[in-house]
């Protein structure tokens, strides 16, 4: 009778829980302050993937970490950090970080410069992926796809074709944990051609980097 109470509570507070970002030994990294000097030291283990650039690669398996907001690059840490976000091959180098060391290369990150040169889909299904974009993603991620920094919306200008198009077949797949569940509740129903189009659509916004408020 105790157990089965125990577990009613656990999952209601599952249900209802909303991201506060698990606890991380040190204090939670988005309320420090980064310092990008120091950053660019922590970032120089992180280069040896993500590159110097930031830039990461066109074929998808590294994303555009440059110009990103510095609290969405915090929260993806958190997540890797603690499996919320699965990232076996970076998992030892997110644990190995303090708070203060995700805060400082965060916003080293966020000053490396975005790229009009990232990868690219095959431009043929724009008209498509423009309808999807303005219908079902704007709201969020901005006219321009520049996110929202205080509602940890990641800007998607400038980002790889074949990591976002990747992204969102894992989100639709359920293998990316950390997905936003409203987010979810669109992609659902995209097929395979819908997150072409889109993806592509979102790779071809005009590049620039958000402001730093
Ligand atoms: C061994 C390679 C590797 C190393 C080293 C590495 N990463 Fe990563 N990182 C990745 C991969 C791969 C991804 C994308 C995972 C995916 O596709 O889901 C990623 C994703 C990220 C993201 C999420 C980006 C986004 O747009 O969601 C951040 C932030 C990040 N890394 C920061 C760092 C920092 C800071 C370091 C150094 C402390 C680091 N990484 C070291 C491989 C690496
Ligand atoms: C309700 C708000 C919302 C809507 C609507 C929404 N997104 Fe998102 N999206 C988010 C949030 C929040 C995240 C970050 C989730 C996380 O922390 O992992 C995200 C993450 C992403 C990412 C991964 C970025 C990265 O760096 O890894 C892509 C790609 C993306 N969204 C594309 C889209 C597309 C395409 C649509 C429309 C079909 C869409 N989103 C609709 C809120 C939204």
């Amino acid at each position: 009778m105790k157990n089965a109470k125990l577990l009613t509570l656990c999952l209601a507070l599952a249900a209802t829980a909303t991201w506060a970002g698990p606890p991380v030994a040190g204090g939670d990294p988005l309320k420090l302050k980064g310092n990008a000097k120091q950053g660019e030291e922590v970032y120089e283990v992180c280069s040896a993937c993500h590159l110097a650039s930031g830039i990461g690669r066109p074929d998808g398996t590294l994303p555009v970490i440059a110009g990103q907001h510095t609290n969405v690059l915090v929260k993806q840490m958190v997540d890797i950090r603690s499996g919320h976000r699965d990232n076996p091959t970076m998992f030892p180098f997110a644990q190995s970080m303090s708070p203060q060391e995700m805060a400082d290369s965060a916003a080293y990150m966020h000053t490396l410069k975005l790229s009009a040169k990232n990868g690219k889909g095959s431009g043929k299904n724009m008209k498509r992926g423009k309808e999807l974009y303005e219908k079902d993603c704007k709201t969020c991620h901005g006219g321009n796809g520049e996110g929202d920094e205080a509602k940890l919306i990641p800007m998607l200008t400038g980002q790889h074709f074949k990591y976002m198009q990747r992204q969102l077949d894992e989100m639709r797949a359920g293998k990316r944990k950390n997905a936003d569940k409203d987010m979810l509740k669109v992609i659902k129903a995209y097929s395979d051609a819908d997150i072409e189009a889109v993806s592509d659509f979102m790779a071809r916004l005009p590049v620039a980097a958000p402001k730093k408020k």
